[in-house]
C-alpha cells in the first residue's frame, strides 16, 4: 500500500518538479554516488578498498529518442574502459528502456550486444536488471540471444513478486545460467504479482534455493536479513560452493551487514548508480521504506 501511494505521488508532476530541485541535498545523494562518472570512480574505489565488488549502473530508463539511446550506449562503452583503465573491481548493470527497448526492440538489441560483446573483449560482465511487467517477456528473450552468443559475460535478474518467475528460472535454467534474484521494485498489478509481503518474502527463498540447486550462479540480491540467514542455511546444508554465489545490496543500504559478509569470506557486491537521471530511482528506494520518506519530509521541513 504505502509503495503504492509513493511510487503514484512520484508520477505527480508537482512532486516531481519539487523532488528534483532538492532531491540531491535531501536525501537522494544518500542512494546515489553523484552525477559523474569520477564521482563513481571514487565511490567505487573505496567500496572495493573495503574487499566489496561493484556493479556499477548510469541512471536513467525510458529513453525519449534515438540520439538519448544511442548517447546510453556509448556511456557504457566508457565505464567498462574506465573499469579496466582504472582497474575496478566493477561490472555493470543497465536497463533495456534505457537503451531503447520502448522505441525499437532492434534498437536495444544491436545496443546491448555491442556492450556485452565489450564486456566479453574487457572480461567483464554486465547485468540487464529487470523493470516493470510489460518488459519482462522481452528482456528475457534478449537475454538468451545474449547468453548464446557471450556466455558468460551477460546475467538477467528475476523478481520474486512475479507469479511467472519460478517457470522462468526453471526454462531458463537448462543450461545454468546467470540471474540476481530480487523481490522486485515496481508497482504491479495482482493479475501479475503477489500483493502480500510474506508471499514474496517466500518466493524469493524458493527461487534463490531453486537457482542454486539448478547450477546457476546465483547473486542474492536483498538487504532482508532473516532471508539472508536462511539462504545461508540452506547453502551450508547444501554444500553449495561459495564461488556459486554473491550477496548483493544498494548503494545506501546496510552496508555494514554486506561487510561482515564479505569478512566471513562470501562474495558480495554493492549496486553502485550515477548521473544526473536520478529521480525515478530515488523515487523507488523511498517506496521500499517508510523511513525514507519521513527523512526527506523532515530535511524539506527545514528549509
Ligand atoms: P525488504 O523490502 O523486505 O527490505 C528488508 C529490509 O531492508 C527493510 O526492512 C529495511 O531495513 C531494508 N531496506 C530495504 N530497502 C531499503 C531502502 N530503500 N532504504 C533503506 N533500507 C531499506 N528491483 C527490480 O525490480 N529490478 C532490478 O533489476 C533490481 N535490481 C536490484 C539490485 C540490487 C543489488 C538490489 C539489492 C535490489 C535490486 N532491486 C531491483 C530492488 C529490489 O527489487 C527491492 O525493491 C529492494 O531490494 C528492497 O527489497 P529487499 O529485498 O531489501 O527486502
Amino acid at each position: 500500500m504505502f509503495r503504492e501511494v509513493v511510487i503514484g505521488l512520484g508520477n505527480n508532476p508537482l512532486v516531481e518538479n519539487v523532488v528534483k530541485r532538492y532531491g540531491m541535498q535531501m536525501g537522494a545523494s544518500r542512494f546515489v554516488a553523484g552525477r559523474t562518472l569520477p564521482d563513481a570512480v571514487r565511490v567505487i574505489q573505496d567500496i572495493n578498498r573495503q574487499g566489496v565488488m561493484v556493479t556499477l549502473d548510469h541512471l536513467g530508463e525510458s529513453v525519449k529518442n534515438r540520439t538519448e539511446a544511442v548517447q546510453a550506449k556509448e556511456s557504457y562503452l566508457a565505464m567498462l574502459d574506465v573499469i579496466k583503465q582504472k582497474e575496478l573491481n566493477a561490472n555493470v548493470s543497465l536497463k533495456l528502456t534505457m537503451m531503447g527497448l520502448a522505441l525499437d526492440e532492434d534498437l536495444a538489441r544491436r545496443h546491448l550486444a555491442e556492450i556485452v560483446q565489450k564486456a566479453a573483449e574487457t572480461d567483464n560482465f554486465v547485468r540487464i536488471d529487470m523493470e516493470d511487467s510489460p518488459y519482462t517477456e522481452v528482456t528475457l528473450r534478449l537475454y538468451e540471444e545474449m547468453w548464446d552468443a557471450y556466455a558468460p559475460h551477460v546475467g538477467v535478474v528475476l523478481q520474486a513478486y512475479l507469479y511467472r518467475t519460478l517457470d522462468d528460472l526453471k526454462r531458463l535454467s537448462t543450461p545454468p545460467r546467470n540471474f540476481r534474484i530480487v523481490k522486485g521494485a515496481y508497482m504491479e498489478p495482482v493479475a501479475v504479482a503477489f500483493p502480500n509481503k510474506a508471499d514474496v518474502d517466500e518466493n524469493y527463498y524458493r527461487l534463490v534455493t531453486t537457482s542454486l540447486e539448478l547450477g546457476n550462479y546465483t547473486a542474492i540480491a536483498t538487504h532482508d536479513e532473516a532471508l539472508i540467514g536462511r539462504i545461508l542455511q540452506f547453502i551450508h546444508n547444501a554444500a553449495i560452493p561459495r564461488d556459486q554465489f554473491e550477496f548483493q545490496m544498494l548503494y545506501g543500504v546496510k552496508f555494514s551487514v554486506l561487510k561482515s559478509l564479505a569478512r566471513e569470506g562470501y562474495r558480495t557486491r554493492v549496486y553502485v548508480p550515477y548521473g544526473e537521471d536520478w529521480y525515478a530511482y530515488y523515487v523507488r528506494r523511498i517506496a521500499e521504506r517508510p523511513a525514507n520518506l519521513l527523512f526527506f519530509m523532515r530535511a524539506l521541513a527545514d528549509r
